[in-house]
């Protein structure tokens, strides 16, 4: 079987809020909802999924996090109860999910064949992280299409931003080519936020709106630079940018879910249509599609990919900024009578 396609990808955010906002059965927590510019945006991105009808959705979560190579779901349904660790208070939501175990399969066999280290996860009773779910819920509530997902290696925490992204370059090939020969016709979700530098403490009410706004002038500037470029098709100049915007705004990207969809896409230059943008806790989250099919582009090339950013050719060691976040001063929410959401998150798992 041959001629699998990969019908579009969307950039999906995961923060637990937007489905606390919602108040689907699935999730314990009630809201007064909120968030609503973020929600709305995803109302396009499920009417696009219903019109693309693909077999199976991908995405590959920042909160999955495994410390030695890219791990695979591989157990043929998945449920149980998922919570966000910081945010347990917004997301407890019960999950039912069946997964593509032979895509999943083809995907980590091709990603260690390509030098990276692979494993299919095999545990019946995994508890699917919160960002997984988060952002498979918000595209396709119905969870009536299989999924694989991928975690997030800790690579480009503990290499060079370059060199981890360079893994997820590869890892997005492997993709593209399990996808190829498996006959799967694929969505591709890259669950992740854009500037990621966030508040610390909650309000009272989280949904109360009058607390959102960016974490500071310079990470709204960037997350607009960059939605700007990917508006007009920009996209090498997104990929040349992107260990700079990681750098100052410690954007969530650099856990790798952009890139690794991207180089599955083989680097189209292609305009991405932005169906949403809003702050959560002060990060910048953009609901953007690339819709393959409108643009004639879906039917992936046999050959490898072209497009590939030159990350290993760029001059420049970025240093891992997770340290900075550590170091951020408490913004004060105190009118409300603030609580303490996160005193010490780590590099990778800060919202
Ligand atoms: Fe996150």
């Amino acid at each position: 079987m041959a001629n699998g396609e990969i019908l579009a990808g969307f950039m999906a955010p995961h923060p637990p809020h937007l489905v606390y906002g919602e108040n689907p059965p699935q999730n314990e927590p009630r809201s007064e909802g909120g968030w609503e510019q973020l929600r709305w945006g995803y109302e396009k991105v499920r009417t696009s999924i219903e019109e693309l009808k693909p077999d199976v959705l991908m995405v590959h979560s920042p909160h999955w996090i495994t410390q030695l190579g890219h791990h695979v779901l591989g157990v043929p349904r998945l449920s149980g109860k998922s919570v966000d660790p910081v945010f347990p208070n917004l997301f407890r939501y019960t999950f039912d999910v069946r997964v593509d175990v032979e895509l999943a399969e083809a995907c980590s066999e091709n990603a260690n064949q390509m030098g990276l280290l692979s494993k299919v996860m095999r545990n019946p009773k995994f508890r699917v992280d919160y960002g997984t779910i988060t952002t498979l819920h918000l595209a396709r509530p119905q969870w009536d299409i299989p999924i694989v997902g991928f975690s997030a290696n800790n690579s480009p925490y503990y290499l060079t931003t370059e060199e981890g992204l360079d893994e997820m370059d590869k890892l997005g090939k492997a993709t593209r080519q399990a996808v190829e020969a498996t006959g799967r016709k694929v969505v591709l979700l890259a669950s992740t936020s854009m500037s990621h530098l966030h508040y610390r403490e909650e309000p009272e009410l989280p949904e109360d709106m009058h607390h959102e706004s960016p974490y500071n002038h310079g990470a709204y500037q960037w997350d607009m630079r960059m939605i700007e470029l990917i508006r007009q098709g920009r996209m090498k100049e997104v990929f040349n940018l992107l260990p700079q915007f990681i750098e100052e705004t410690f954007a969530e990207v650099k856990a790798g879910s952009f890139t690794w969809m991207f180089a599955a896409m083989d680097y189209p230059e292609l305009a991405g249509e932005l169906h949403g943008f809003g702050n959560v806790i002060g990060t910048g989250n953009a609901v953007i599609e690339w819709n393959m099919v409108k643009a004639s582009l879906s039917r992936i090339a046999a050959s490898g990919g072209t497009n590939a950013p030159a990350y290993a050719s760029m001059d420049r060691d970025v240093p891992d900024v997770g340290g900075q976040d550590a170091g951020l001063a408490a913004d004060d929410w105190s009118s409300g009578g603030p609580r303490v959401y996160n005193s010490s998150p780590s590099p990778v798992n800060a919202r």
